[in-house]
């Protein structure tokens, strides 16, 4: 599946490795490396998100593979007092190139709200990184009929006005499709991706809106990864359990061969 024009934005896979791994899971990016030829990297960007302490080895496994390294999150603010944290300019320093950021686990587990998570892209995209933003309704938000209100408002709320098509990319991930095995149908998937693509184009304005990526994530795997990807105004994936295994996520990448 070629990239379908010069004015469509180039599909990018990312894996999110989550909590996952150690430092011997980085021989699987070397692994990814081997399967990511000159073919591959024409039609597809990939990137690999690994927890915090393994950005830098990630970084220097990858180098020279042209996959792209990004963190899970970065902190609102540039350095200071805050303990635990970890800097956008510090992400850049490991090496890494981009950072997800609003993911639902952040939003459940830390309380991120859509105003904290437009701060965290702001930070990051100042700083030099791409910005992953991610926006995704509920179980019970899909089945009240408000799917596409709550991803409409998510996406308003967490999105720096400014950001260009080179600084963004927008995650679309369902809560109750991540880590499931569920997958919404792709008349659902294609309704939501084409209210964010619209609601794109008047936040940043026609031009960059048209360009920025969308990536569906949600219990994305090699076996449904053809027919999610094909969807309109889809241009990649963002994939959790099957990234921590290079020949799952190379199945999944090897889709836009
Ligand atoms: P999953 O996770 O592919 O394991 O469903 C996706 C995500 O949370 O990014």
């Amino acid at each position: 599946m070629p990239p379908k024009s010069a004015t469509t934005p180039k599909p990018l896979v990312a894996g999110n490795w989550k909590m996952n791994g150690s430092r011997a899971s980085l021989q699987e990016i070397t692994l990814m490396g081997l399967g990511y030829d000159a073919d591959l990297r024409r039609n597809v960007d990939l990137l690999v998100c690994p927890p915090t302490p393994l950005l830098y080895p990630a970084a220097t496994a990858a180098l020279g593979t042209a996959i792209a390294i990004g963190a899970q999150d970065s902190h609102e603010k540039i350095s200071g007092a805050h303990t635990g944290d970890v800097s956008p300019n510090l992400v850049l320093d490991t090496g890494a190139t981009m950072v997800i950021l609003g993911h639902s686990e952040r939003r459940t587990d830390h309380g991120e709200k859509d105003s904290l998570i437009e701060q965290k892209a702001g930070s990051a995209i100042a700083t030099g990184l791409v910005a992953i933003v991610c926006v995704g309704e509920t179980r019970a938000e899909r089945e009240a009929g408000r799917a596409l209100a709550v991803v409409r408002r998510q996406l308003r709320g967490s999105i720096p006005r400014t950001a260009t098509a080179a600084q963004l990319v927008i995650a679309y991930e369902p809560v109750w499709a991540i880590g499931t095995g569920l997958t919404p149908t792709a008349n659902d998937v294609a309704e939501v991706h084409l209210a964010i693509r619209t609601d794109l184009k008047k936040l940043l304005g026609k031009q960059q809106g048209e360009m920025v990526r969308i990536l569906y994530g949600g219990s994305v795997k090699p076996n449904n990864a053809k027919e999610l990807l094909s969807i309109d105004n889809v241009n990649g994936a963002l994939v959790g359990g099957a990234s921590l295994k290079a020949a799952d996520f190379m199945a999944i990448a090897e889709t836009y061969r």
